[in-house]
């Protein structure tokens, strides 16, 4: 197992990155600092930790960060993850999610240190797959702004990687849902991981809001088995410059997800740059990880409706 001692969580206080400060904590006997800006994030979802002693908050943006080198791992999830708005703020996606990123590994070959690098991705770089399940040699084919800034994010990574002693992992996430999913305050939030939105919309008395006819199927996977897939890959010691596929391995149209909610549901337009389908082959993490999804997510909807 590799040794790591302190760690950096960008984007801590954002829905996966508070789930993994939580995870890190009661899993680990780690030093973490995390960093947000709050674009997105809430300062709700860290609130508990911010007086345990293992964990130091800085309030401020990835940008500033003026160095690495007191961390052996750094799990960079900090963004702007919405597809949609990555259409309209064009330049703004841009920054937070490639520029900045870069910042970040420019800082460890200027430093010539070179931390695990745990980079948060999607599946959303496969656009609408031909292979299903997908693996990860399936053709790139980016929709939208936001899938294609994940994906220049790993080629970066991988280019750096044949002059540098990079150590990354790129993690590409399918259809996250658990805890804190949805933030109201997000200005964003319209654009949120449709499980949240449902959720919250149903216990508001709202109407589900199904995009399209509704049969379009997502991969759902619970926060909880990312945050153990980022977990085992900062200590595997043999994982080295490559890609994972997390997701559950199995599928759900968003319009029998919306009935498993509530029958008060209506259909509105479907939207660019989305996947008609996203199902993931986790064979790969699985066997090079040894990691495997425990969550269902019927058990997750029945406890939260
Ligand atoms: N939720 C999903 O559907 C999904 C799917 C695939 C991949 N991902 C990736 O997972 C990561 C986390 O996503 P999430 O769903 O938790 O989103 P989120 O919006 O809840 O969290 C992102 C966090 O990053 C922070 N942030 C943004 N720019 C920053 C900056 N410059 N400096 C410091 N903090 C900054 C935000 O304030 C926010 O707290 C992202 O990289 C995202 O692209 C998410």
């Amino acid at each position: 197992m590799k040794k790591i001692n302190n760690v950096l969580i960008t984007g801590v206080a954002g829905f996966i990155g508070s789930n993994l400060l939580d995870y890190l904590l009661s899993k680990t006997t780690w030093k973490i600092t995390g960093i947000d800006n709050y674009s997105t994030g809430n300062r709700k979802n860290i609130e508990a930790h911010l007086n345990e002693a293992r964990f130091s908050f800085i309030e401020g943006s990835i940008e500033d960060i003026k160095s690495l080198k007191p961390y052996d791992c750094i799990f960079h999830l900090a963004a702007l993850p919405r597809i949609q708005p990555s259409f309209e703020f064009v330049t703004e996606h841009i920054s937070a999610n490639l520029t900045f990123s870069m910042h970040l590994i420019e800082l460890m070959v200027k430093e010539n240190n070179f931390p695990k690098f745990v980079f948060s991705s999607s599946s959303a770089v496969y656009g609408t797959p031909e292979k299903i399940p997908t693996p990860e040699s399936e053709k790139i084919d980016c929709l939208s702004p936001y899938a294609f800034q994940k994906y220049e994010v790993e080629k970066y990574l991988e280019l750096l990687s044949t002059r540098y002693p990079l150590d990354y992992v790129c993690l590409r996430y399918f259809n996250p849902y658990g805890p804190r999913s949805f933030n109201p305050d997000n200005k964003f939030n319209a654009y949120s991981s449709v499980v949240g939105i449902f959720l919250y919309r149903h216990k508001n008395g709202q109407q589900l809001l199904v995009t399209g006819d509704g049969s379009q199927k997502r991969d759902f996977i619970h926060v909880y088995d990312l945050a153990k897939a980022n977990y085992l890959a900062a200590v595997n010691p043999n994982i080295l410059n490559t890609a994972f596929n997390i997701g559950n391995g199995d599928t759900l149209s968003v319009l029998d997800l919306a009935k498993q909610i509530s029958s008060n549901y209506e259909f509105i337009p479907k939207r660019e740059g989305e996947s008609d389908i996203t199902f993931a082959d986790v064979t790969k993490a699985k066997q090079m990880l040894d990691w495997f999804p425990e969550h269902d997510i019927k058990d997750f909807i029945k406890n939260n409706i």
